[in-house]
């Protein structure tokens, strides 16, 4: 019996030497330690032996299973170690390589003005406002002293809804909102950048376009803040030499009303083709708070005042870029917007 597990023990180590994969290995395994394996037969036939024969028998058959289970597992993690070499070998990625481009999309120019312009206004210490687009005429007009049937709605064609709603006109309905929203009634400084809407019906005006308002309400406001926070504004958005200009004119929100012009950033004032040979460029409308507005928004004129200032988007960043027709802006053409995918490296 000795013999025949000597026997067993060497053809066993060298097929499991030989084994050259997992699948086999398991198969030796299988063939002599299973429970239908060779050296378990041996131990199943130790029951004919005779009671001194057996421990020793048992001994010998104990030491060759360990052995070969050794072995097995040994084999084993070489098979293990391989395998992972060869996957690691498989998926081994060259740093080196070019990669794949990316395309950026690029800050469209007129959310890149507004961003400027938050900052800028943020950094004074002022709150951005979100106002709807779908407007009702009593904050679109009548709350900023425009009753039904004055003359200057004319100044702005309207696209109404219903007799009651209109797209917004403009931007300087967020200021009666915002005031009416103001419940201590106390100062107010914010911006509203935003989309407006009127009905235009020549070539060279666009239906929808952009405004960013302007409201400072507190007590001892004079047109002294107001011209200092447009030359601030101005001066960022178009550069430290430019001049401001106030031209008296007539809104029914503001009294006074400005008009004002920047000069002209292309020729820097002595007349050039942008600036109609004028040396200046109307940008803005201004003015204090009317004692009106701030009455029907709930504020005492009394004890408040307050400054207002609108500019259209459009134009400050057709002229901030070099923008020579304002429908660049609305027609989505990758060559156009792509000239402003570098601007922010
Ligand atoms: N809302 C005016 C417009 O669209 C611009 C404007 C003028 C806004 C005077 C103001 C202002 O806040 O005070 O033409």
């Amino acid at each position: 019996m000795e013999e025949q597990i000597k026997n067993i023990e060497e053809i066993s180590i060298k097929e499991i030497l030989n084994a050259s994969n997992e699948k086999e290995l398991n198969d030796i395994k299988v063939k002599y330690l299973g429970k239908k394996g060779e050296l378990t037969a041996v131990l199943r036939g130790m029951k004919d032996l005779s009671k001194e024969q057996r421990p020793i028998i048992g001994g010998i058959v104990n030491k060759v299973r360990d052995n070969l289970e050794n072995l097995i597992s040994k084999k084993g993690k070489e098979f293990a170690e391989l395998e992972l070499k060869r996957k690691l070998e498989e998926e081994k990625i060259d740093v080196t390589l070019p990669s794949n481009k990316f395309i950026r999309g690029s800050k469209h120019p007129l959310n890149r003005v507004i961003e400027e312009i938050e900052d800028l206004f943020v950094s004074m210490g002022y709150d951005v406002i979100d106002g709807p687009e779908l407007e009702t005429d009593e904050f679109c007009f009548e709350r900023l002293n425009l009753p039904k049937g004055h003359p200057a709605r004319d100044m702005q064609d309207s696209f109404y809804i219903t007799s009651e709603e209109l797209l917004r006109t403009q931007t300087s309905a967020v200021q009666a909102r915002v005031m009416v929203a103001n419940q201590d009634k106390g100062p107010i400084r914010m911006i509203c950048p935003g989309k407006t809407y009127r009905k235009e019906d020549d070539a060279t005006h666009s239906h929808q376009f952009n405004q960013v308002e302007g409201l400072v309400i507190d007590k001892d406001i004079t047109l002294a803040h107001l011209k200092g926070t447009l030359e601030v504004f101005m001066k960022k958005m178009l550069g430290e030499k430019t001049k401001l200009r106030f031209r008296p004119s007539y809104f029914p929100f503001t009294e006074p009303s400005y008009e004002v012009d920047v000069s002209c950033f292309k020729c820097g004032g002595s007349g050039c083709n942008l600036c109609k040979q004028t040396g200046w460029i109307e940008l803005l409308g201004a003015g204090m708070v009317h004692p009106n507005v701030l009455k029907m928004n709930g504020y005492n004129p009394e004890e408040y005042g307050g400054f207002a200032f609108g500019t259209g988007l459009d134009r400050l960043a057709m002229f901030k870029y070099g923008i020579t027709d304002m429908r660049y802006l609305y027609r989505n053409d990758v060559r156009f917007l792509k000239q402003f995918d570098q601007m922010d490296i």
